[in-house]
């Protein structure tokens, strides 16, 4: 294992690439774009909570002091929140005894953070019960990540609702080795330019990435899977912590770092990376050359601040996709359970 691995755990029982084709033959329709919120408040819990956000914070704080790996997993799990139904917390829902759930869905199977939410969701009941949705609490907790992670703090309106739909089958979003294309199109069906999708790519500074996401295309050649080259310095150096660590009988699906300089910091060395061709995941390399996308990457890559402000402004906008307010949904009071 080499100085840029690090073990988050072990949970996908068939390598991720297969899982994802056997995904991607199924999903071939486009959804229709997802409305954005337009009644949410940051004073919404004025009379209900006032604290709210400052419960949240408290707690992330504590959790990011104790595990600074959880802070990447909760931005990755509101990506996986809020482009799928909207931010409603469907992703948050367990598989139960006969209903299955968004987490049984293959690009979830990595996901990380749940308990975390319903530690904070706990916080939030005891000095408020009733009031705060998932939807808000994990919109916070996305908000505190960025922060804690060095980036820049922004508004959250709150008032989501939590859904009480959560289905594995309408989990369509994009592959690591997708076509940057299809990528694109995906994000801009639901409200997000090349521009905000790049930015919003700029998540993989942080946190990593197992190696049944990327193990492709580091064998068969320079060119891997088919897809843009891989530095071969770092192609060597991942091959020695994916590809032995069976045969030594050790966790077959190590996790790496993206960035393993600065990997808990929100900085631009993500395009830094794909610039050199050093990075893990065929969609976000294709992004150093694709003609919608290469200018946002060198200007990104060349300009640190204005990557970190951007990220939180492009977070925020992806806070509010699809939310529902008002009378739907309900709140619940444990995140991983509907209230009925
Ligand atoms: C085409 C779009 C995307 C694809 C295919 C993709 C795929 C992946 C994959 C395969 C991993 C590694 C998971 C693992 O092995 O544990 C990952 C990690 C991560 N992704 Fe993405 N991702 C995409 C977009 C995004 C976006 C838009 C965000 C957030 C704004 C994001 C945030 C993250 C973060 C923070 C991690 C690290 C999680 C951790 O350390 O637990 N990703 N992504």
């Amino acid at each position: 294992m080499t100085a840029t691995s690090i073990v988050l755990r072990r949970l996908l029982p068939l390598p991720a690439v297969v899982q994802f084709l056997a995904v991607a033959t199924l999903l071939t329709t486009t959804p229709p774009p997802l409305p954005a919120a337009d009644a949410l408040d940051e004073g919404y819990y004025a009379a209900t909570c006032p604290d709210a956000a400052s419960i949240v914070r408290d707690a992330m704080e504590r959790l990011h002091y104790n595990d600074p790996t959880l802070a990447p997993a909760l931005i990755r799990l509101l990506f996986h929140d809020c482009l799928v139904r909207g931010c409603d917390a469907s992703v948050l829902v367990s598989p139960a005894p006969g209903r299955a759930s968004e987490r049984a869905a293959v690009p979830n199977h990595t996901l990380r953070g749940f308990n975390a939410v319903d530690a904070v969701k706990r916080d939030l009941e005891s000095a408020c019960p009733g009031a705060v949705s998932c939807a808000d609490a994990l919109a916070l907790m996305a908000r505190d990540a960025v922060a804690l992670l060095g980036g820049d703090d922004y508004a959250v309106p709150l008032g989501r609702r939590d859904g009480t739909v959560s289905n594995p089958w309408e989990v369509d979003l994009p592959a690591p080795f997708s076509k940057l294309d299809d990528a694109l199109a995906y994000f801009a069906a639901r409200g997000f330019g090349a521009e905000e999708t790049v930015v919003l790519f700029g998540a993989h500074t942080v946190g990593g990435a197992h190696c049944g996401s990327f193990r492709y295309r580091l064998t068969g050649g320079p060119n891997g899977g088919g897809g843009p080259a891989m530095d071969d310095a770092l192609r060597c150096e991942l091959l020695q912590t994916c590809g032995g660590a069976a045969e030594q009988g050790l966790d077959t699906d190590p996790a790496v770092f993206f960035d393993p300089d600065t990997p808990f910091a929100v900085d631009n060395n993500y395009y830094k990376q794909i610039v050199a061709n050093r990075t893990l995941l065929q969609v976000d390399q294709e992004a150093a050359a694709h003609p919608a996308t290469a200018a946002h990457v060198a200007y990104y890559a060349a300009n640190p601040d204005a990557f970190v402000s951007r990220f939180s402004e492009v977070m925020a906008k992806l806070s509010n996709v699809g939310v529902i307010e008002g009378d739907a949904g309900e709140v619940r009071k444990v995140c991983s359970r509907y209230n009925t």
